[in-house]
This record gives structure tokens, sequence and C-alpha cells, in this order.
């Protein structure tokens, strides 16, 4: 198996290849019925099967396809880690962290050949012509949310949301960049909430641009490959970069591009990317929302 995925679609074609993926081609809608088909499948045993929705009904002009339950089942949470077994990367994480000082040739030998792989897992810089993510670009009036086929999950639920979105932040001088999983309600064409809970590390960037009186620039990444995506979700204390994470779980580090409207950098094999700021004072309503919790 691949030690790594390039985007989301590498991994969608290793379950494909691993006979873990259905595609649905009748017309199903974001509106309550792709997540009700999920909500069943995702309870049988075992997790069910990853879903390919090929034919979304109400999905804007464009007609995206939706995967879901990627991640619904142990094998294929440790593939999508790029191992058969989530325990082969404690044994790596374990072989770093109970390096002992190296004493003589030998052993400072055996250590370097143990570390100097970590230089691999820095984020690197996109150096192609054209970024996937960046193939198709609209800003301004163009942008339209409804494009995008954002799932309504329950029937309460206060709208769409984008449940597992890759929210890229800074701090207002630049040094320390985050990338955490915060979900966006769509409340119109061109405007999301932004659900950080208070102590995230996005929401002390926010705090310390609300100091300065700034707007917060942020780009969200959504359908990465899995081990970002992962990377989103692990609380890694304040400072760390969840890309470091990333690159160490898929042995090389992330591609990144420039964003073309904010200072910020994303996976440039993204399949879409959302450029665009939050206010410093700028509060809404957000939810109801369904959440995994159970309210
Ligand atoms: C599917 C999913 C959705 C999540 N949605 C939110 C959310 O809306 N708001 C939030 O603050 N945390 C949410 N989390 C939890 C954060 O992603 C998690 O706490 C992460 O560590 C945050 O990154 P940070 O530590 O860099 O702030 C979600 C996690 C998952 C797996």
């Amino acid at each position: 198996m691949k030690s790594s995925f390039a985007d989301i679609r590498e991994f969608i074609e290793l379950l494909d290849s691993r006979g873990q993926l259905l595609r649905v081609k009748d017309a199903v809608s974001a509106d309550l019925e792709i997540s009700k088909i999920t909500d069943a499948e995702s309870k049988k045993p075992g997790g069910g099967m990853a879903l390919l929705f090929e034919n979304v009904s109400d999905g804007g002009r464009r007609s995206f396809p939706v995967v879901t339950n990627l991640f619904g089942s142990s094998d294929r949470m440790a593939w999508a880690l790029g191992v058969e077994d989530v325990r082969e990367i404690e044994r790596r994480i374990e072989s770093i962290v109970s390096l002992a000082p190296p004493s003589g040739l030998g052993e400072i030998w055996e250590a370097a050949k143990k570390l100097l792989p970590l230089a691999r897992i820095l984020p690197k810089k996109f150096r192609g012509r054209l970024a996937p993510c960046q193939e198709v670009v609209e800003v301004g009036e163009d942008v339209d949310l409804s494009q995008i086929p954002v799932l309504k999950c329950w029937p309460r639920d206060g709208g769409r949301f984008v449940t597992l979105p890759l929210v890229f932040t800074k701090s207002p001088d630049s040094k320390r960049r985050n990338l955490g999983m915060y979900r966006l309600q769509i409340y119109d064409k061109n405007t999301t909430g932004m659900h950080w809970h208070i102590h995230k590390d996005a929401a002390h960037f926010y705090g310390e641009y609300k100091a300065a009186g700034r707007r917060m620039p942020v780009a969200v990444a959504i359908g990465a490959d899995p081990a970002t995506i992962y990377s989103a979700t692990a609380p890694l204390p304040r400072g760390m970069d969840e890309l470091l994470l990333s690159g160490f779980l898929r042995g090389r580090g992330v591609r990144l591009v420039k964003c073309k409207t904010v200072d910020l950098e994303v996976p440039a094999d993204a399949e879409f990317v959302l450029e665009g700021y939050v206010e410093p004072d700028e509060l809404r309503l957000e939810g109801p929302f369904g959440d995994h919790t159970g309210y």
C-alpha cells in the first residue's frame, strides 16, 4: 500500500481497489438525503462502506460528487494514515522519542539514520505551473458557495454546514501558523460562520487580531490528503504546526501554494479552497447543529 496519499482522490482509489467503496449512481439530495443514507451505512457492523455519491441533484451547476464515511472503520482509518494498523505509527514515534543521547561514532550514525528522514516532513513549496486547487479561481461577485454540495445533515439543523474543513490561520505577526478543524455554516453565497471554540488555537489568534483592530485572513481547504485532514483535528500544543504532524505521518511534507487573495498557504492538492476574512467584531448566531456528541 502507498505510505502516503497526494490527495483525497488517491485515497478514494485505494478504497475502490480494496472493495470498500460503494458508488451511488442514483440522484440524491445534499439536503438530508445523503446524511440519512450515510447514517444507516455507517451504523452497519464494521462501519459499512465508504459512499461516493456521483449524482447530487441539488449540488450546483458543476455537479460535484460527494464522498462520505471515508474514515468510518478502523481499517480505513489506518489506511488513511498510510499503515495497515495504527500501532505501526505508535512504534515509529517511540523509536524517535526513546532515542538516548548517542555516545561514540557508531551511535551517532544510528541516531542520524533515524532523525535525518525527519527533514523530509517539512511543508514544501509547490513548484509546478498551476496548483490543482487553483485550476479554477473565482473572486468577488463570482463566488457562489451554493456551487459546492454542502450537506444539511439533520432536519432541525440551522442550515448547511461544512463539517470537515481545514482552517488555516496565522498570528498577526505571521510567525505562527495553525491548522484546525472548525465547522462553517453557510449563511449566503459568500458568507460562512466560523465556529472555533474560545480555547482553540485559531480563536487565540483571533483575539490577537481583535486587540490590534485588524481583520483576520483565513483560508479553508475542503478535501485534502487524509493525513492532513486528520492532523487538523489533532489537539497539538499551541504554537506547534499541525502540518509537521501531517508530514510525519505521510513521510513527506505537504505541498503548499500561496493563496490568491490572502497572505496564507494551503495544500496545493486540495479540492476546494475558500479565502476570506473574519471581521474583528462581527458575531452571528450559529446553528443549531446536531453534533456527534448528541446535541
Ligand atoms: C469532524 C470534526 C469537526 C469539528 N468541529 C469543530 C468546531 O466546529 N469547532 C471547534 O472549535 N472544534 C471542532 N472540532 C475539534 C477541533 O478540530 C480540534 O479541537 C482541533 O484540535 C482544533 O485545532 P487547534 O488545537 O489547532 O485549535 C472538530 C473536530 C472534528 C473531528
